[in-house]
């Protein structure tokens, strides 16, 4: 087993500070203007300066698009740290996700509209936060030019539009309802934003869900496509990097392996986000299942006999990692009934134990790769000590990973940084609130 797969998927040190040299080299590439068309890692300026203060006050509106849940959220800042929110989750289906973006602008007012009635507050006009987790070029707070689309969307007529507009269009065209857009924000933004409110030392935000992003308190003097009146070389403004593309230009070849490659074959986005898909939970499952797949072509898992259900794509699902690795050592109930379920007959300890050091060797993998990314981020900024706010499936529900994204920061890193993980709570809800409270102070 050792043999057919750890050369290919087991990092050393080597090799991360070989991605991070690389990594870095792509920040910088960037955040300038000479040399952004050959980036990879974009660095979209956010627009976003002020970091909260746990002052704000104020009712908000946030719409959640772009992680599992599609949400629709109210909340009241209380000032002094205290907050409160309702929240409702909305389905979009598969086919809106793929189909005209008419279409999903419409579902999207459709639901707001709904939970605007269903709160009763269609006699207040309020401030609304959009959280649209996909990569966007600002040219302020309020306008965001889609890019691409990443993870499982695709929708025609919106790449290269202005998502602010394309919903403002859409409540226009229903006319039952008055809102007033006033930020548009990713959701590492909106991480970041909620962990700070908490931690004035919060700098970085993280996502490792369904896709995987980071942004990051950079200096203004390097942010070459901030363009503000007035702006000053040292204030801040947050930079979403959109790090999920890193290894789009050849970065990653080195480390790359057939099952990665599959993976991106497979996708409705090939050759795009190469760094998310060794990352994220949209490809976790896929990649172990592959990893297994080649095992049992050698024979060297369930006796060389594999399922035709084992065998069809996105069957082993990312949450199983999580459920598999969350058992102890040596009991096996989750892993069998995994196993079961994807019609794996009668699998030995043996067996079990292989999957679940298929499923190890991933989530070990894509821990250290993320850490590589925000190991560059801190040494960037610098500060001694820093808090880092993280959200994401992957990481609230895999049992090790914030274990093993702590320890190989602190191999990365010199000793003297001092640096805390934290679990962002609703960064959404909470954030899009923050970003949206202090731009409509700027509107007044
Ligand atoms: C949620 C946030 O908690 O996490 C979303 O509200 C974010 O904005 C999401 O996109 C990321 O995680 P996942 O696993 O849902 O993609
Ligand atoms: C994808 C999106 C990015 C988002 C991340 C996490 O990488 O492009 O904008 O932050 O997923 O949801």
């Amino acid at each position: 087993v050792h043999d057919a797969i750890d050369r290919d998927l087991v990092l050393d040190n080597k090799k991360l500070n070989d991605v991070m040299v690389k990594f870095e080299r792509e920040i910088k590439k960037g955040l300038s203007k000479a040399h952004h068309d050959e980036s990879e890692v974009k660095c979209f300026v956010t627009y976003v300066q002020n970091l909260p203060m746990g002052t704000e006050k104020g009712k908000f509106l946030a719409l959640d698009l772009g992680g599992t849940n599609f949400r629709v959220l109210l909340i009241i800042l209380k000032g002094e740290e205290d907050y409160e929110f309702k929240s409702k989750i909305f389905a979009i289906p598969q086919s809106l996700m793929v189909g005209s973006g008419r279409d999903l602008f419409d579902h999207i007012a459709q639901c707001l509209a709904e939970f605007i009635k269903d709160m009763n507050i269609q006699n207040e006009i309020l401030p609304l936060g959009f959280t649209f987790s996909f990569p966007c070029q600002q040219k302020g707070l309020t306008t965001g030019t889609l890019i691409k689309w990443t993870k499982g969307f695709n929708c025609s007529d919106v790449v290269e539009k202005n998502v602010v507009e394309l919903l403002e269009e859409a409540i226009q065209r229903r006319n039952d309802i008055k809102i007033l857009i006033c930020a548009i924000l990713n959701d590492t933004t909106g991480t970041l934003m909620s962990c700070a409110w908490k931690y004035q030392d919060c700098k970085i935000g993280v996502i490792i869900g369904t896709g995987s992003n980071a942004c990051y308190v950079e200096k203004v003097r390097y942010a070459e496509w901030f363009d503000k009146p007035g702006k000053f070389d040292d204030e801040s403004v947050i930079i979403n990097t959109e790090f999920g593309a890193f290894g789009d230009k050849g970065s990653l070849d080195d480390i790359r392996t057939c099952f990665d490659i599959e993976v991106d074959k497979n996708s409705i986005n090939p050759s795009n986000q190469l760094f998310e898909k060794m990352i994220s939970g949209m490809y976790m499952g896929e990649l172990v299942r592959l990893v297994i797949v080649k095992l049992a072509s050698k024979g060297l898992i369930f006796n060389g006999k594999i399922s035709k259900k084992f065998m069809q794509r996105e069957t082993f699902f990312t949450k199983y990692i999580s459920e598999i690795e969350h058992e102890e050592n040596n009991v096996f109930h989750a892993t069998k009934e995994i196993l079961y379920e994807l019609d794996i007959e009668n699998p030995t300890e043996e067996d079990c134990r292989i999957v679940r050091y298929c499923c190890e060797l991933i989530s070990k993998r894509a821990a250290q790769l993320v850490s590589s990314g925000l190991a560059v981020l801190m040494l960037r900024i610098g500060d001694p000590k820093i808090t880092i706010g993280v959200d994401g499936s992957v990481y609230r529900f895999h049992p090790r990973f914030h274990d093993l994204m702590t320890e190989t920061i602190k191999q990365l890193i010199p000793s003297n940084y001092e640096f805390k993980l934290v679990l962002s709570e609703d960064g959404s809800g909470r954030g899009a609130a923050l970003v949206a409270a202090v731009a409509s102070k700027d509107l007044q």
